[in-house]
């Protein structure tokens, strides 16, 4: 989990806590957390500050959706809440819990080159071991059996985009899913922005003078109208752990038929490795 779960208190008088109009579904590592942040310098949303785990966690989704509403941040009136767990996309029973929440919510997948998600996967894994004082194999072994890459290793799983995204297609219409690329987003946040606006159908708010470009983390930052700049924290964005130029080759090859699949799945391709 990424922060700790407070229950957010309506703060004005008007304001209360409403069940999300859209949901950041995944995928883990794809760059969710910058697409929400982003998403709430619009004055018509309402962004849930952790990660609820609602619908992937069977502790969490036995306490019913009165629990959940709780999650939620204040919201105004017209206010679009939108909360993000990138456990969803994986998660088997996510799809059908969401659609039985609200068959008309709107789906947002944030999407990244699958062999750079699986390294970034990798490297949160050995940090969070790191910070434990626990020990974890490297990347290689993990990922290789017998010099051939292994179809068991979790974070490689969790790459293969078309077999979560059918099952999502099983419960919701694809025009319900919103695609956002990640890396267009690292490279030029606005335009997914603005595409993103559109899907949700929010008047266009968010501005080229929302971002600024921070050279010393090599990525955008937030400029949020009224205040203060910011940058994603640090563990957005940080240096992956290396990899054998064979190794990535290797990954490279096993991914290409997957991600084909999920091209035809999602109507679009990408330039992925
Ligand atoms: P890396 O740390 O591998 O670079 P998530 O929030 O889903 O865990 O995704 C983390 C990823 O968001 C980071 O992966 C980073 O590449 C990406 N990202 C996209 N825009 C970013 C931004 N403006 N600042 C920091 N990270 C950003």
């Amino acid at each position: 989990l990424e922060e700790t779960l407070l229950p957010v208190p309506p703060a004005a008088a008007n304001a209360s806590q409403g069940l999300p109009g859209a949901i950041i579904i995944g995928v883990r590592k794809g760059g969710t957390r910058a697409l929400l942040e982003m998403l709430d310098l619009h004055p018509a949303v309402a962004a849930a500050p952790a990660e609820v785990h609602f619908f992937d966690l069977d502790e969490n989704y036995r306490h019913g959706l009165g629990w959940y509403r709780a999650q939620m941040p204040a919201s105004l009136p017209g206010q679009l809440t939108v909360e993000k767990t990138p456990g969803y996309f994986a998660s088997p029973k996510a799809p059908a819990r969401v659609r039985h929440m609200d068959r008309a919510v709107r789906l947002l997948l944030i999407v990244r080159d699958p062999v750079q998600r699986l390294v970034s996967d990798y490297t949160q894994v050995l940090r969070n071991r790191q910070l434990r004082k626990k020990p974890y194999p490297a990347l290689e072994e993990l990922l290789l059996r017998q010099g051939r890459v292994n179809p068991g290793y979790r974070a490689l799983q969790r790459s293969l985009y078309h077999l979560h995204l059918r099952r999502w297609l099983a419960h919701f219409p694809r025009a319900q899913i919103h695609v956002v690329d990640g890396d267009a987003l690292v490279r030029d946040p606005l335009p997914e922005l603005k595409r993103t606006e559109r899907f949700l159908g929010l008047p266009a708010r968010i501005g080229a003078a929302n971002f600024y470009f921070n050279a010393t983390k090599g990525f955008y930052c937030l400029r949020p109208l009224g205040g203060h700049d910011r940058c994603l924290d640090e563990s957005k964005g940080r240096a992956h752990a290396p990899l054998a130029a064979a190794v990535l080759r290797a990954l490279c090859r096993f991914f290409r038929e997957p991600n084909h699949t999920f091209f035809r799945l999602v109507g679009r391709s990408f330039d992925w490795c």
